[in-house]
């Protein structure tokens, strides 16, 4: 069997996305490793979830650099000292920017709690409650340089109960969006996955190695 791909993953919160990979990652035949997982901030759920799984972490302030570029260039530098062959923003709050994308487009992929093209940025499902929709979902996109934008990899339909709060509905979403990013991970993992204009084709080509 081939090395396991590596990846990186991003977090900003509690971390429940990273986690279900790290979990999945148990498996030998999952064919994903999370190298390094790190975040814009310190003090959140989702590094602890990596430390206590042994996982090297690194977190970098945007306040801490004189420009967003900096900050944004040094990013792309902290995780390319793992040279990941994926990685993944996973509840990451942040837009990573041009030294991030030049160094990684096309292998960074990010986890959206809507059914893009529809309510794209930081507020999904209460967006998605308010315009009275009855199906919302997650999708996971190759990061382009837009907000949610980019060639969708995969996504899950989820429906909106009469009587959902943004909670509740972000809730559900949310275990649908650890199943699609196990599922699509793995699969980009063991079998290659190549982007060719707004369409993002997995397998048919070499394991990543
Ligand atoms: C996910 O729904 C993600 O799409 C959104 O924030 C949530 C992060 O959850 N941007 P977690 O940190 O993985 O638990």
């Amino acid at each position: 069997m081939s090395e396991p791909a590596a990846v990186v993953v991003l977090v900003s919160g509690s971390g429940t996305n990273l986690q279900a990979l790290i979990d999945a990652c148990a498996d030998p035949a999952y064919g994903a490793r999370v190298v390094a997982v790190g975040a814009d901030r310190d003090g959140i759920e989702g590094l602890a979830r990596a430390e206590r799984a042994g996982i090297p972490t690194f977190h970098l302030k945007v306040k801490d650099f004189d420009t967003r570029e900096e900050w944004d260039a040094a990013m792309a530098g902290a995780v390319a000292a793992y040279d990941p062959d994926i990685v993944v923003l996973a509840g990451f709050m942040k837009l990573v920017g041009s030294t991030f994308l030049a160094l990684y487009g096309g292998k960074v992929v990010n986890t959206h709690p809507a059914l893009s093209p529809s309510f794209p940025g930081m507020h999904g499902p209460a967006e998605a409650l308010a315009y009275g929709v009855k199906v919302t979902g997650a999708t996971l996109f190759v990061v382009d340089p837009g907000v949610d934008t980019g060639p969708i990899v995969a996504q899950r339909a989820v429906e909106v109960a009469p009587d959902d709060t943004v909670e509740t509905l972000h809730e559900r979403i949310k275990i649908a969006e650890r199943g699609m990013l196990v599922d699509s991970i793995g699969a980009m993992a063991r079998e290659g996955f190549v982007v060719e204009g707004r369409h993002v084709r997995i397998g048919g080509l070499d394991p990543l190695d």
